[in-house]
């Protein structure tokens, strides 16, 4: 009855995590839930101002496929005010989500059996994204003591005549980490050569907290390579816009018009008050968007310096997001043999929710989330010390 295509794929489990924690905290069981994907800060006031205005003024009915020109040429002056990129309207389409987005994308350009490399650990939807849309997903490993850096032996290894895309994503989920332009621009000449498309996801470009982030396609243009970079963005994280969906890709047009052929029968437009609540974002005020930053960027430094103090627990410090991945390879052994029998037997034994390395392609790391209160995840990891000190 159920279709070949659902049988390729599994559940998101990072969302399975969280039912998880949800139906515990339901029986009253005091949970900890360190395996959140989104800010906990509710939307900025402008921004939520600005989507009753819009229900008010009447703006309730279908848009444009490829969302409002507005929207579109919105994202065009942020594209250039905080990316120094260059869009015209036309090259951008608005999805209900960057997730939306990328499934999208991929469907428009992979044929049966093309393959797109993804670098371990990846984002768990990245996978079955791919899959979803008849491409197979190709993992190459990242180097964790060198800020997750792809290892290029491994990459050169798993490229092929099949390959079609390569599919970035820094600042990372799970790692934070965020890679240095040399990688990006390797990356870039390598594809403008054999003709592969970059996808670069940049949900988390504006919580970088040590450099200033370039994204791809500003290396792409300055240094003059000329590859074909889609960007995909997000408002989910950057402005904790999570629940109202809206996410976008700028790029080649001909590929955002396949998009948009997509888009139109599947979803008809995304929503059209969340489109004009996302103007008020990308163009409104920016101060409480630099207070959540600001926010994340102290957390970051208490949770890493706090897990770093357990013992044998090897945390690095990620440049951006707001996840830590540290490694707890040390605590696998006998019957807690991986890191998914260690996050059951934490959340069990302490109540605190974490998440897997081995389910983002890595084994002997957990993630960790400080979209948190930081007492509240400070408990957490208190909790998760004594559980792991009482195993050895
Ligand atoms: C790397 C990455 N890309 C895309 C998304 C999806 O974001 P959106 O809420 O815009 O669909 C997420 C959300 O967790 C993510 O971590």
């Amino acid at each position: 009855m159920i279709s070949k295509r659902v049988e390729k794929i599994q559940p998101s489990f990072t969302l399975e995590m969280t039912a998880k924690a949800a139906e515990l905290r339901r029986n009253g069981v005091d949970v900890i839930n360190l395996g959140v994907g989104e800010p906990d800060f509710n939307t900025p006031k402008n921004i939520r101002a600005a989507a009753l205005k819009a229900m008010d003024e009447g703006h309730t009915k279908y848009t444009p496929g490829k969302g409002t020109f507005e929207i579109r040429d919105a994202i065009c002056e942020k594209l250039s005010r905080d990316n120094s990129i260059k869009y015209n309207p036309d090259q951008i389409i608005v999805s209900s989500g960057a997730k939306h987005s990328l499934s999208t994308l991929f469907q428009a350009i992979l044929n049966p059996n093309d393959e797109v490399i993804i670098f371990s650990p990846f984002w768990v939807s990245f996978p079955d994204i791919i899959r979803l849309a008849d491409g197979n997903p190709i993992t190459v490993q990242t180097n964790p003591n060198d800020n997750f850096s792809p290892i290029w032996e491994d990459f050169h290894s798993k490229t092929s005549h099949n390959t079609k895309a390569i599919l970035i994503n820094s600042p990372s989920n799970p790692t934070g980490s965020v890679w240095n332009n040399e990688i990006i621009e390797k990356i870039l000449k390598i594809c403008k050569k054999n003709n592969w498309i970059v996808v670069s996801d940049e949900c988390y470009e504006k919580l970088v907290y040590d450099t200033d982030y370039q994204c791809a396609e500003l290396i792409n243009s300055r240094k003059k390579i000329n590859a074909n970079v889609i960007t995909i963005q997000s408002m989910s994280k950057t402005y904790a816009m999570t629940g109202w969906r809206i996410g976008y890709t700028a790029g080649d047009q001909n590929i955002i018009n396949a998009m948009s052929k997509i888009q139109g029968q599947a979803t008809s437009c995304p929503n059209s008050i969340a489109q004009k609540a996302a103007i008020e974002a990308l163009t409104g005020n920016q101060k409480e968007i630099n207070d959540m930053k600001k926010i994340f960027k102290k957390r970051r430094k208490v949770m890493i310096d706090r897990l770093n103090k357990i013992p044998n627990i090897n945390c690095q410090v990620p440049g951006g997001a707001f996840y830590a991945f540290p490694d707890i390879s040390y605590y696998l052994n006998g019957r807690i043999s991986d890191s998914f029998k260690l996050s059951d037997y934490i959340l069990d034994k302490a109540n605190t929710v974490t998440v897997a390395g081995a389910g983002f392609g890595m084994e002997g790391f957990i993630r960790l989330s400080y979209a948190t209160d930081e007492k509240i995840f400070l408990e957490g990891i208190n909790r998760i010390e004594k559980t792991l000190l009482n195993l050895n």
